[in-house]
């Protein structure tokens, strides 16, 4: 049987007006750089980090706890509007380490788009907007997409066990990226 740490409970106040969480015991800030090589087009990205001193690109607001079965980790997430060249902003995108493990994204505000794919060629894209739980079964690779004007900010619940695999994703990208082509949304 799998180690489970006897903690205390404890309350997480979010701010509705900021959508953020208060009193993180984590702001991880994500800025364009991060995602070079994951965009079709690098040099827009280039001139995106050159032009702007590196933008802010995503951030999550995270609270420590164990990394253990049993346990329940969870966060804020806030992914910035925006294109490199007509791609629409997005996060990389990862693989759960122990792949037998899902999450659950509920959209706070803003609009876009939970890309997932499987390891053998399977894809799916479930919309976004304010409200919408998006449940992402296990073995699925997931990536989120901000196809609108504001932040998309989501609160995730997953596994403490789970674990991060980002490395697949980076290697094998997704089949397929989500465009702004004449002010419409292209997934191709
Ligand atoms: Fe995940």
């Amino acid at each position: 049987m799998p180690t489970t740490t006897l903690i205390n409970p404890f309350t997480v106040q979010i701010d509705f007006v900021e959508l953020a969480m208060r009193e993180p015991d984590a702001h991880n800030v994500r800025l364009a750089s991060v995602m070079r090589g994951y965009y079709k087009d690098q040099e827009a990205l280039d001139r995106l980090i050159g032009g702007g001193g590196d933008p802010l690109h995503y951030e999550t607001f995270e609270k420590h706890l164990p990394e253990e079965y049993g346990h329940l980790l969870f966060c804020i997430s806030k992914l910035q509007p925006g294109v490199v060249g007509e791609e629409y902003f997005m996060t990389k995108g990862h693989y759960h380490t122990r792949v037998n493990t899902g999450e659950i994204y509920f959209c706070l505000q803003g609009q876009g788009y939970m890309v997932m794919k499987t390891s053998d060629g399977k894809f799916d894209a479930q919309r976004m907007t304010r409200g919408s739980l998006v449940y992402v079964p296990p073995y699925w690779g997931h990536r989120s997409v901000n196809t609108g004007g504001e932040p998309l900010t989501m609160f995730c619940v997953w596994p403490g066990d789970a674990g991060h695999n980002y490395g697949d994703i980076e290697r094998e990208g997704f089949p397929k990226r989500i465009f702004q082509r004449d002010g419409r949304e292209v997934i191709e």
